[in-house]
């Protein structure tokens, strides 16, 4: 029984995992409530909701897999990246609680975790990876392509150069006048509103900027929704704002999925196309990419709904299939805050 720690951000996170990799307990708990006065996330209130969560969530976490202490027999710990003191958190008690456990500890690179999410599939038994495999990975922080090859083998064909996806659709929703966090809050709206009604551009830079075959840029596209809304002041009517969500949305779709499609054509030996991470959740997005999947003849697997945010158990199955045959002894629980995909 492996038990996964996850404190990089807004979610104080434990689960366990069975030797078989099936998820026996994942419970999130969500600081976003805390959060929402500030419209994003404050990283020494997430600190400080940590230190208070983090021993209650792990014993539920214990208690629903109905096993005590004495059934685990490894932890892992988000190490990076996220907030720096949030992480501490999380590192700090794990360190703690492994050597009084007497069982190793791993520290796992978060971007890993959204990595395996995509095979867990609750207390089932995880899908069987296929390689190699392209994962979109799109979340508040992060929007990379990743390309991997075996469990141990992974490069990264593009990330942002600016803003992540989830990002720009935070950022688009509040120059909209909606809550946070905005993905959700823009799906909603565009719902009703017709994503052809405002052209925004699908800015995507050259091929090979900043050193990404496929590199993504979102930063133009929340600039474009400003400048559209100084000279459309009506366009933030009740009735007009559907139609400025569905085509916000749509831009950001459109920039990922044309990344996807070009990156998979080139590659040509791409099995299977992946996507984990919070905007995973949207509906246009698995819309759109399943309908990529189905012109080019690629099947396409999301993370499941309740493992697209940040969760514990994505950790656990990350050190599970990756570090643990790396790590035996425990090492690599440094902290840090600005680990990339590309490190182990
Ligand atoms: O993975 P996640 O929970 O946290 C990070 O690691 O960043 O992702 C949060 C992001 C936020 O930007 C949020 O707006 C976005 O995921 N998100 C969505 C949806 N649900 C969450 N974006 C689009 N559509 C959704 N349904
Ligand atoms: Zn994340």
């Amino acid at each position: 029984m492996l038990l996964g720690i996850e404190t990089s951000c807004d979610e104080t996170a434990a689960a366990v995992l069975d030797c078989d990799h099936r998820v026996r307990s994942s419970i999130i708990f969500s600081q976003v409530a805390d959060h929402q006065p500030y419209g994003g996330v404050v990283p020494e209130l997430a600190s400080r909701c940590h230190v208070q969560a983090l021993a209650g969530v792990v014993e539920t976490a214990l208690a629903e897999a109905g096993i005590g202490w004495d059934a685990v027999s490894g932890l892992a710990v988000t190490r990076g990246p996220g907030l720096a003191t949030s992480l501490l958190t999380g590192v700090v008690y794990a360190r703690a609680l492994a050597t009084r456990l007497c069982v190793p500890l791993f520290g796992v690179n978060h971007l890993i975790g959204h990595l395996h999410s995509i095979w867990l599939r609750g207390d089932e038994p995880p899908l069987a990876p296929v390689y190699p495999h392209l994962i979109l990975l799109v979340s508040g922080g992060h929007t990379c392509l990743v390309r991997r090859d075996d469990p141990q083998t992974w490069r990264v064909l593009g990330q942002t150069l600016d803003d992540a996806a989830g990002e720009a659709l935070d950022k688009g929703a509040r120059l909209l006048g909606l809550g946070y966090p905005g993905g959700p809050e823009i799906q909603r709206l565009a719902v009703s509103g017709d994503p052809s009604a405002i052209p925004f551009p699908r800015g995507l830079p050259a091929p090979g900027s900043g050193g990404w075959d496929h590199p993504f840029s979102f930063s133009g596209l929340k600039t474009a929704l400003l400048y559209h809304l100084r000279k459309n002041p009506g366009d933030l009517a009740v009735d007009r704002l559907p139609h400025v969500a569905a085509s916000y949305q749509a831009a950001v779709v459109d920039t990922l999925i044309r990344r996807v499609e070009q990156a998979c054509r080139e590659a040509g030996d791409i099995a299977l196309i992946g996507c984990a991470g919070g905007v995973a959740r949207n509906q246009r997005l698995r819309e759109a990419l399943n309908q990529l999947g189905q012109r080019i003849g690629r099947p396409v697997v999301f993370a499941a709904p309740d493992v697209c945010a940040d969760n514990a158990a994505m950790i656990a199955a990350a050190a599970a299939a990756c570090y643990a045959p790396l790590f035996p002894d425990g090492s690599g629980t440094d902290v840090d805050p600005n680990l990339a995909v590309t490190t182990r």
